[in-house]
């Protein structure tokens, strides 16, 4: 069976429920429930197009506003968004309490006013703010990864409320694109189906009817109460069997690479502190590749590996992610779970289960003091120790919460008390090679030029010092 686009970015959607702190498949579920309507619509194919990949991808922007959520409430990020999405948020009473509830944990009740004065005072511009951040930036991925202009208004409109009341630009009625209004109410069916099954899903429905959702499209939902099918599906969707017949996009290399690209960037966008370390393992790992002379798909392969290899973050909570000090035990224990759960999401990919791989291994060390599953050297192939090197070193040469970023004498320094017992040594020298062009990369990149690795002139092609960013625009 050909493999289509939606095959990829269905299973890339677990990764995003993962940030939002809903239950594995929601996006997929949503997408079931958004075509279902799209069908008793009769919607034109292009709408409808447009439409299933604006389901999967609804999410695509949700690592943005991570890192100012779990500011804002002093919690877990994922957990304030999905105990939040439970209740009607637009009224004051149940946000407050909400809040209460779920800021500042183990706080006291003066503490805990605190919060609740700080999110009034942001009030519903602070609100407006944070769902802005998420749509435009999701908005903006689905524009990269090659969909339409369709595909980006309507996740761009995915909370924006019938009365005007939703967020970010308090669109009302028919100014909110339809394709939108169908999102919204979709992925809110999906929410209430799962806490309570059709009959609590459709009662919110027609409770918010005017209010939060288009009343025709209330009404259609309604007319589908006992739909047995549409309901029995959402256990186990089949999103290729939902993909209308001229959505269908077959993927190829360069497709995947700019998928790959588009998550690094979402795993990158959930903490300041990594605003570009996917892409920099990415070049890096490519980088080491190509000086071992391995051939260029292969590097390629390692660059899209780099890319998707810290997937499992966008499950842990930005405030272990950013926290300036040392992590505790619990949160050292969630930490480590990261490459399991970027693993699990890739491994569902049949194109990706080689970056599965990587996503799992890239913490393990040669002497087995790694994590998650503490393999030696003897389990670890070539491919996973570029990653591990890669990692760490651009990692080291990174800011963090707890530290500035670090030269590059110091990088190498550190890493080499590690390389032959913990890191490869051969790779490490490899990547000791290769940081002049790297650096070349990354000053391209604040000029505003993204190159590739793959295209730089290998070592042994060069003539003096490197200067990676002028040889490529010759070449
Ligand atoms: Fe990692
Ligand atoms: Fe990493």
């Amino acid at each position: 069976m050909e493999l289509h686009l939606s095959d990829v970015l269905a299973g890339l959607s677990h990764a995003l429920d993962l940030t939002e702190g809903h239950p594995p498949g929601h996006a997929e579920r949503s997408c079931l429930l958004g075509m279902r309507i799209a069908d008793r619509l009769s919607l034109p194919d292009e709408d409808r197009k447009a439409l299933y990949y604006a389901l999967l991808l609804k999410d695509a922007g949700c690592s943005v506003n991570a890192a100012p959520i779990a500011e804002l409430y002093g919690n877990d990020d994922g957990l304030v968004k999905a105990t939040r999405r439970q209740r009607d948020h637009r009224s004051k009473a149940a946000s407050a309490i909400h809040t209460l509830r779920h800021a500042a944990p183990g706080a006291g009740v003066r503490t805990k006013l605190g919060r609740v004065r700080a999110l009034v005072a942001s009030g519903a511009a602070g609100a407006a703010h944070l769902t802005e951040l998420r749509c435009e930036r999701g908005a903006q991925i689905a524009l990269d990864i090659g969909l339409g202009a369709g595909t980006a208004a309507a996740i761009r409109a995915l909370d924006e409320h019938w009365d005007g009341g939703g967020y970010p630009y308090g669109l009302e009625g028919e100014q909110i694109p339809l394709l939108g209004r169908i999102m919204c109410l979709a992925q809110t069916l999906e929410i209430f189906w799962v806490s309570g099954g059709r009959d609590v899903a459709c009662d919110m429905a027609a409770q918010r009817r005017g209010k939060w959702f288009d009343p025709a499209l209330v009404d259609v939902i309604l007319a589908a109460r006992d739909d047995e099918s549409m309901w029995a599906g959402l256990a186990r969707p089949d999103v290729r069997a939902l993909e209308p017949r001229s959505a269908a996009i077959a993927v190829d290399e360069s497709r995947l690479d700019s998928v790959a690209a588009a998550f690094g960037q979402i795993v990158d966008a959930k903490t300041p502190y990594t605003a570009r370390h996917s892409r920099g393992v990415a070049q890096l790992a490519a980088l080491i590749a190509l000086e071992l002379g391995t051939p260029e798909a292969e590097a390629s392969r390692l660059y899209r590996a780099g890319q998707l290899h810290d997937l499992g973050k966008l499950g842990i909570s930005n405030t272990i992610l950013d926290k300036p000090g040392k992590l505790t035990s619990d949160e050292w224990l969630l930490m480590r779970g990261h490459p399991e759960a970027g693993h699990a999401v890739l491994k569902r990919i049949p194109v990706l289960t080689d970056m599965a791989r990587l996503a799992l291994t890239h913490h393990e060390r040669l002497d087995g003091s790694g994590y998650p599953h503490g393999l030696t050297a003897s389990d670890l192939g070539r491919d996973d120790r570029i990653l591990a090197v890669a990692d760490v070193g651009e990692a080291l040469s990174a800011e963090r919460p707890y530290r500035e970023a670090l030269p590059q004498a110091k990088v190498l320094a550190i890493m080499s008390e590690d390389a032959g017992h913990k890191l490869d040594s051969e790779i490490f020298e490899a990547f000791e090679a290769v940081l002049p062009q790297w650096s070349a990369l990354v000053a391209a990149e604040h000029q505003g030029e993204l190159l590739s690795p793959i295209d730089l002139p290998k070592v042994d092609e060069r003539t003096g010092p490197f200067d990676g960013a002028q040889q490529q625009k010759a070449a």
